[in-house]
């Protein structure tokens, strides 16, 4: 008989999945984990009781409240029974009501998708309409998503074409992975441009203008993907740098992809960013560029080389060994700066802000106390 080879297995799965990379299902979100449940069993010998997950921008995991409006709207849609619920506020109910009057049956499920072909893009082309001073949205122009990484996904498949060239793809350096997940599962090329540190991560047109014109020579650019506030920089771009972009995209004849997903970022934030950004201002050897209107610090740090020589002998990156020995001694959770590209030769971690000031405070001091000793033993 002939012998039968798994259909699905790591060897015969699609490579390009293998290649796409997430800061919450990587070697060290496994350690993360594992950590996890050993404190739960005593986690004898740690000089922790918790892990401290500061490596993602979620927000419930940080003990934060999720907004509870829209999950009681999505449970009346899913359920109109909850209507006559006594638990449900008045303008849940009416906005719920606004939305099930707009699709067949009264109802959202099956394979019922009015809501997001029609009721829900009607009202927030008003929406748009009314902020935009009157000017015209057409909620045809409107698509809904669940989920902003299935939208980008979606999108790059539907413009992605191999003849004559492979779709290009303009990226930001540093960039979260969702976009190079995107393009390496679209068979799309990455056109990387580079964020200004040294100028508070600002986006260079001129830079931007030479990514192009590289990439021209060996792939077809078709999309420009900018994220704002960035997502890990934090960085807010100016107005007139926006400006600039759209009408380099029109006469580039580029599809943006403005991503604003992290203006959900909430005002108690800039406290907490004001913490982060005073903390890391004394501690050498770490470098952090002031955090504008987002939910991450992105600060550079430095690694001896006596730690970057240990890191290639465990076949990591340097920054990965230090987010590992960071997490296996204080129990601080943080995502490694190479899980989102950076420059050559520098190395950087991103933490999020979401934690409870008194939390987040005890979480900068385990970074500051933990740097010290890593540069004492490595330098
Ligand atoms: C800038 C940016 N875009 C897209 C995504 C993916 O968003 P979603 O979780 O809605 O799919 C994230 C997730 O953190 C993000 O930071």
């Amino acid at each position: 008989m002939q012998s039968r080879k798994k259909v699905m297995s790591l060897e015969s799965m699609n490579p390009m999945v293998k290649e796409t990379k997430l800061p919450i299902a990587d070697h060290l979100a496994q350690r993360a984990e594992e950590l996890q449940q050993d404190l739960k069993q005593g986690g004898k010998g740690r000089p922790y009781s918790e892990i401290m997950k500061c490596h993602t921008g979620d927000i419930c995991s940080m003990g934060q409240k999720p907004n509870t409006f829209i999950q009681q709207v999505a449970a009346i849609c899913a359920y109109p029974e909850l209507l006559k619920s006594a638990s449900m506020p008045e303008d849940v109910k009416q906005r719920a009501q606004g939305i099930l009057q707009g699709v067949d049956g009264f109802s959202i499920g099956g394979y019922n998708l009015r809501y997001i072909d029609y009721s829900v893009p009607e009202k927030i082309a008003k929406f748009i309409e009314r902020r935009d001073g009157g000017i015209p949205s057409n909620p045809r122009n409107i698509i809904g998503c669940h989920g902003v990484n299935l939208c980008i996904m979606n999108v790059m498949d539907l413009v992605t074409t191999k003849e004559p060239l492979k779709t290009g793809v303009l990226v930001p350096v540093p960039h979260c992975p969702v976009y190079t997940n995107a393009l390496v599962l679209a068979d799309a090329i990455k056109v990387p441009y580079q964020l200004d540190e040294g100028n508070d991560w600002a986006l260079n047109l001129q830079e931007l203008r030479q990514a192009l014109q590289e990439g021209r020579k060996h792939c077809n650019p078709k999309i420009l993907c900018i994220i704002n506030p960035s997502n890990p920089t934090g960085q807010v771009q100016s107005r007139k740098c926006i400006e600039d972009v759209i009408r380099f995209a029109a006469e580039e004849g580029l599809l943006l992809f403005a991503d604003e997903e992290k203006q959900r970022a909430k005002e108690f934030l800039a406290e907490n960013a004001r913490l982060t950004e005073e903390m890391f201002r004394q501690i050498p050897g770490i470098y952090c560029s002031p955090i504008r209107g987002s939910m991450y610090a992105f600060p550079r740090i430095d690694i001896p080389e006596k730690a970057v020589r240990q890191a290639q002998e465990q076949g990591m990156e340097p920054d990965v060994f230090f987010c590992y020995k960071l997490l296996e001694e204080t129990g601080v959770f943080l995502a490694a700066g190479s899980t989102f590209g950076q420059d050559e030769g520098t190395y950087h971690f991103r933490l999020t802000l979401l934690p409870p000031k008194e939390k987040l405070k005890s979480v900068l001091q385990s970074i500051r106390d933990f740097q010290k000793k890593f540069f004492e033993e490595y330098s």
